[in-house]
């Protein structure tokens, strides 16, 4: 059992020893995608296509990963991205990533979903630690909330604005994950067949989601506290929302789920301070490019003035390479690291954050640089497939 668990290292490894571990309807929930999840294969694939040139005779002896984003400067040009319901597949999970995250000198962002509370971090957010806020139609909610994440030390929010509805996940509406308040017969035996998980479950019982928790009407259990918070998500949330919020939020405001120049320069022209390239994981328009793709346009048009970061599809430190040469100050884990928080927990999210520094620093000296800053030089130019030609061209 301990031998199996050493062995763990990749992403891909993460995915199937977490396969094992869950009931199938979380496992779904993290892994599956919207439609025919076409978008979220795209994701990987797209980073599978490009090529990068290795460089000889270079002397690269002298190396660092150290990255500047977010107004701060990290140990790798790495985040941990927001995630809903961390918590439920591991007992802690949410509270392994924060300390893993700073053990590793990188931020993170607690989705709105989060069962943590803003106020109940395991250890004091960082610079560049983030919360994760979706606009409510109850803007008075909406602020009451984003005052919580500033009382609580955040100087930095995260907006996602791909979600004006929700993604058809057809494996969720198959295992009847949408928008449940409490587990029905199915669910109950899937979750029996899962005892390591269930064991483990028993420890957070009963499973709360810290911002909802004193909100009257929005239900006493994790399931009606997320459901309530879904339904609340306001699909008329535009660009003038977005001045609304970067007037009511002082902090660095970020926004999350860019994937067209045109709402990147939006989010330039709102006083965002930065934005992520992001389609959610394929999880929300199945169709959409790949983020990776989406990237050369969304730098071209924001040209340096405000942040870019970007996910999807990132499963190795080569990924990240490749997105910094196309333009990303950083990027985001998904999966990949809610994957090795349930399969392992902490001793998972540390074995796949070490293997992340390693490809990334091996790919750096094998491409013949020495930094972040080195590799964003525009020397490394990859070879892009032809679907990034008619971006760039
Ligand atoms: C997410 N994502 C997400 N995004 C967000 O802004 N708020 C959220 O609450 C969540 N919740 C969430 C749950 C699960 C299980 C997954 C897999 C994803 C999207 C996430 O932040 C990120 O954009 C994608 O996961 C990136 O794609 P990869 O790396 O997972 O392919």
């Amino acid at each position: 059992m301990a031998r199996r668990r050493d062995n763990l290292l990749t992403a891909e490894d993460f995915r199937r020893a977490a396969r094992r571990r869950l009931p199938r309807l979380f496992f779904d929930y993290i892994d599956g995608a919207a439609g025919d999840e076409i978008t979220a294969r795209r994701n990987a694939d797209a980073f599978a296509e490009i090529a990068l040139h290795p460089r000889a005779l270079r002397d690269v002896s002298d190396r660092t990963l150290a990255a500047r984003f977010l107004g701060s400067s990290f140990d790798l040009p790495l985040m941990l991205g927001p995630i809903g319901s961390l918590g439920m597949f591991r007992a802690g999970a949410e509270t392994d990533a924060v300390r893993t995250a700073h053990r590793f000198g990188i931020p993170l962002c607690l989705s709105a979903f989060a069962m943590t509370a803003p106020e109940d971090m395991p250890e004091p957010p960082r610079p560049g630690d983030a919360w994760q806020l979706y606009v409510l139609k109850d803007r008075g909610r909406t602020g009451a909330i984003m005052d919580r994440i500033a009382e609580a030390g955040f100087d930095t929010l995260f907006v996602t604005v791909d979600t004006a509805v929700s993604g058809l996940r057809e494996r969720d509406i198959r295992n009847g994950l949408r928008r449940i308040t409490r587990p029905n017969a199915a669910m109950l035996a899937d979750m029996a067949l899962h005892p390591r998980w269930l064991l483990d479950f028993a420890r957070i019982w009963p499973p709360q989601m810290g911002v909802a928790r004193d909100w009257s009407g929005a239900g006493r259990s994790y399931l009606e506290q997320a459901a309530f918070l879904a339904g609340q998500i306001d699909p008329s949330f535009d660009g003038r929302g977005l001045d609304w919020l970067r007037a009511r939020w002082k902090g660095r405001l970020v926004v999350k789920g860019i994937l067209h120049p045109d709402d990147a320069r939006l989010c330039l022209d709102a006083g965002a301070d930065a934005l992520v390239v992001s389609n959610h994981g394929g999880r929300q328009f199945d169709g959409a490019p790949a983020t990776i793709s989406a990237l050369p346009a969304i730098a071209e048009a924001v040209a340096g003035r405000i942040g870019v970061l970007l996910d999807g599809g990132i499963r190795r430190g080569g990924d990240v390479v490749k997105a910094l040469t196309l333009g990303a100050d950083a990027c985001l884990l998904g999966r990949a690291y809610a994957f090795a928080l349930a399969a392992a927990g902490e001793a998972g999210l540390v074995a796949l954050l070490g293997h992340f520094r390693a490809e990334i620093d091996t790919s750096t000296a094998l491409l013949g640089k020495v930094s972040v800053a080195d590799l964003r030089s525009g020397d490394a130019v990859p070879d892009l497939p032809r679907v990034f030609r008619s971006s760039r061209d």
